[in-house]
C-alpha cells in the first residue's frame, strides 16, 4: 500500500479519539507495524499488506480507548525502553522527577530499596544510571513478569533483583531476602481516591485498580510503609516516595510521625509530586 495514502487513513481514524495526537499516534503505530524507525520510514513509499492491516486494526482498537502503549507493548521511560501490557502500570514522565531525586541521593556501591515496583521502571532507571545495587518489590505475578522481562531488556540482571511481595504486610520471609540496610528506599505506590477511581480516563481504565487505588482516601500506602520499612534505611538515608498533588500535608505528616524530616518537591508541570523524608 502508498505509504501517504495508509497515514492519511490512519489519521483519519486516530482524530476520532483525539485531533491533536492523531498524527504522532499514526507514526508509532506505523513504526511498530512495519518495525521500521522514523528515518527508514521516509525512505519508504510503500508497504506490505499485512504491515498496512496491522497498523490499521492497531488504530481501530486505540480508537476504542486502549492505551497505545499497551498496543505496540513497549514504552520509553528516562530514556530507556520497557515492556509494557495489560496488568502493567505504564511508566509516566512524572515519576522520572523521582528518580532524579534519588540518583542525586545515591552514595556510590550503595544499595536502593523499591517498593511497588510495577515494570521496575524505578529500580532498572536508577541502576543503569549508577553503580548501585537495586532490589524490587511487587505484588502482583503479571507485573512482575513485566519487571523480569525488562531487567533482561535492559542488560541489568547482575544489578536489579525482583522481589514478589507484599509492602504492606511483608514477611521476615522477605527482609531475610533484601539486604540488611540500604542507602534509599523509592516507592510509587497505588495513591487514587475512590473518588478519582470514579472519573478515570477512558484509557487509565485498562490499567490495573491493584496499582492505582489507595484506598477511600488514596493514603493507605504512605499510612504503612514507612512505620514498616524505615528499619532497612541506614541512619541519615532516604525514602522517596511519589505523592498525588494533594496529598503532600498529609504525607509530610506521616513521614515526621515515623522520625523523617520531609521536603516536598515539584515535577516538570509545577505539581507537587515527590516527597523525600530523611531519617532523623
Ligand atoms: C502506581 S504503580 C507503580 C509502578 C511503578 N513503580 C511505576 O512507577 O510505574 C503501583 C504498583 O504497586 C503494586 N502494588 C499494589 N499493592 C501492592 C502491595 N501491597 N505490595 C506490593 N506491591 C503492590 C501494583 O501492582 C503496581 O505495580
Amino acid at each position: 500500500m502508498v505509504i501517504h495514502l495508509l497515514k492519511k487513513q490512519l489519521r483519519n481514524i486516530l482524530e476520532q479519539n483525539d485531533p491533536d495526537t492523531a498524527v504522532f499516534e499514526a507514526n508509532q503505530l506505523l513504526q511498530w507495524a512495519t518495525g521500521l524507525d522514523r528515518s527508514a520510514l521516509m525512505l519508504e513509499t510503500e508497504i506490505d499488506d499485512t504491515a498496512a492491516e496491522k497498523a490499521v486494526n492497531a488504530a481501530r482498537r486505540r480508537v476504542k480507548g486502549e492505551p497505545l502503549q499497551y498496543i505496540v507493548g513497549e514504552w520509553e521511560f528516562f530514556r530507556l525502553p520497557f515492556k509494557v501490557g495489560e496488568g502493567v502500570l505504564i511508566p509516566r514522565p512524572e515519576t522520572e522527577t523521582l528518580v532524579e531525586l534519588a540518583l542525586e541521593r545515591l552514595p556510590e556501591n550503595g544499595v536502593l530499596v523499591d517498593l511497588c515496583s510495577g515494570s521496575g521502571c524505578i529500580p532498572i532507571a536508577a541502576a543503569k544510571n549508577s553503580n548501585v545495587l537495586c532490589y524490587g518489590v511487587e505484588i502482583s505475578e503479571a507485573a512482575t513478569a513485566y519487571f523480569k522481562e525488562n531487567i533482561s531488556l535492559n542488560g541489568v540482571q547482575n544489578t536489579v533483583f525482583p522481589m514478589q511481595g507484599d509492602v504492606l504486610e511483608p514477611t521476615e520471609e522477605l527482609f531475610s531476602a533484601l539486604p540488611e540496610k540500604c542507602d534509599i528506599i523509592t516507592a510509587n505506590p497505588p495513591y487514587l481516591t475512590a473518588e478519582e477511581m470514579e472519573n478515570l480516563q477512558r484509557e487509565v481504565r485498562h490499567e490495573p485498580d491493584t496499582a492505582l487505588f489507595g484506598g477511600r482516601d488514596g493514603l493507605d500506602f504512605y499510612r504503612v510503609i514507612f512505620g514498616k520499612w524505615k528499619k532497612l534505611l541506614k541512619s541519615g538515608g532516604s525514602f522517596i516516595v511519589e505523592i498525588g498533588e494533594e496529598q503532600s500535608q498529609d504525607v509530610q505528616a506521616f513521614m515526621e510521625r515515623e522520625g523523617f524530616s520531609c521536603e516536598i518537591f515539584k515535577d516538570l508541570n509545577g505539581a507537587k509530586r515527590v516527597a523525600v523524608g530523611k531519617l532523623l
